[in-house]
């Protein structure tokens, strides 16, 4: 009996450690939780739902199980591959620098790839932001201010900005800085649009269940061209945005100082509104963003990061349907 426990069965214990419970144990770790939003954060997702979009819970992206395909990529992915957080398809490797692997993998369980929102190319999605052209001066500080929680309008921003290290901080900001802003939305005024609604990743999207349209209703509303190729998270699939109708044109205006209601934005944003040193570009950029980033500067407590002293003056008589004008034409530029 002691012979035989010895013989067989010692050596199957072993075994079954080695094959099955130590591969159980060291099973990838998911994403660490994202910390909730502040009454600040909450208050603005409640004022303008359209520019904080938030999904309704308990919505999933559709998974066939099969291994999706894009045109000319050289390999596919599927839908939780795409979905990986910690390493977010790459499906043209040839059209970018080489990623650190901060942005192309990210680091368990805190970090998540920065190619997953922003994307390897840096355009991004409407719910993130675009990072391409940022000068690395700007990342460098808004990730200062994300985890300081000077700037409050993304706890999962905050979360990973506190677990990075120098290194990843300098890596992400200098790799993101030297790739080309490009142009990425498309913007078309509209007095009605097609209904909608916020799915999974908090990404808007036509409501192909509901027929006919809904009044614009001094909103922007932000698709992609091609839902299905931007759940896929493929890079060539751009965006479009609904813009009230005329709002171009008064933007500009108020781009140039609106008669003292506002600053000219060119002094410090540059002449083509592409920026110049460290103040980001606007150009070409997600206008739901850019209205983000304008009622949080003016709403007391989501944007008061060392720099944003500067925006003060900008925004502090600005109403949403002027920020909404702004963003409109500031997207409409070539970036
Ligand atoms: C899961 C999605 C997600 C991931 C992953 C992610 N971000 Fe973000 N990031 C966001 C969102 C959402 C915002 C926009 C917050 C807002 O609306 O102000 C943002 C904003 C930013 C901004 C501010 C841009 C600007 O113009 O001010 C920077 C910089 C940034 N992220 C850098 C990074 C870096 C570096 C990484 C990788 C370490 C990363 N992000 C990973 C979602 C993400
Ligand atoms: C006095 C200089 C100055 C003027 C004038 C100015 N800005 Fe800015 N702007 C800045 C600086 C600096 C930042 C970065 C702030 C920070 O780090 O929080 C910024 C940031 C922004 C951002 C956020 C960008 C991002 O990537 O998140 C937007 C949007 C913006 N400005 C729009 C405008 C508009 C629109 C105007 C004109 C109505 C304007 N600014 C006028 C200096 C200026």
């Amino acid at each position: 009996m002691n012979r035989w426990f010895r013989a067989v069965c010692v050596p199957a214990v072993a075994l079954f450690v080695i094959a099955v419970v130590l591969p159980a144990l060291t099973v990838a770790q998911g994403p660490a939780p994202v910390p909730p939003p502040g009454p600040t954060l909450v208050a603005a997702q409640k004022a303008l739902p359209w520019a904080f979009p938030i999904a309704a819970p308990g919505q999933t992206r559709h998974d066939d199980g099969k291994v999706q395909m894009l045109p000319g990529a050289a390999r596919g992915f599927t839908v939780p591959e795409i979905n990986d957080p910690f390493a977010p398809p790459d499906w043209f490797p040839n059209e970018h620098p080489a990623a650190p692997p901060i942005v192309a993998t990210g680091r368990r369980p805190e970090v998540r790839a920065c190619g997953q929102c922003h994307m390897l190319h840096g355009l991004g999605h409407p719910e993130s932001s675009s990072l391409a052209g940022l000068p690395a001066a700007y990342i460098r500080q808004q990730m200062e201010d994300f985890k300081t929680d000077a700037r409050k309008n993304s706890p999962l921003m905050s979360g990973m900005a506190r677990a990075m290290t120098p290194k990843e901080l300098e890596d992400s900001a200098n790799y993101y800085a030297s790739i080309p802003m490009q142009k990425w939305t498309r913007i078309v005024e509209a007095a009605d649009v097609p209904k909608t609604f916020v799915g999974p990743g908090n990404m808007r999207f036509v409501d192909t269940k509901q027929t006919g349209t809904e009044p614009i209703a001094g909103r922007i509303i932000e698709l992609p061209e091609d839902a299905e190729h931007a759940e896929l998270r493929d890079p060539h699939s751009p965006f479009m945005a609904y813009v009230p109708p005329g709002s171009i044109k008064r933007g500009e205006q108020l781009v140039a100082g609106g008669n003292g209601r506002t600053v000219r934005c060119t002094i410090c944003h540059g002449a083509d509104l592409k920026g110049m040193g460290p103040v980001p570009g606007l150009a070409g950029r997600s206008p739901i963003y850019i209205v983000r980033q304008l009622y949080s500067f003016q709403q007391a407590g989501l944007r008061d990061g060392l720099w944003a002293d500067l925006m003060k003056d900008a925004v502090a008589k600005l109403t949403v349907d002027d920020m909404v004008a702004i963003a409109a034409y500031t997207a409409s530029r070539q970036p």
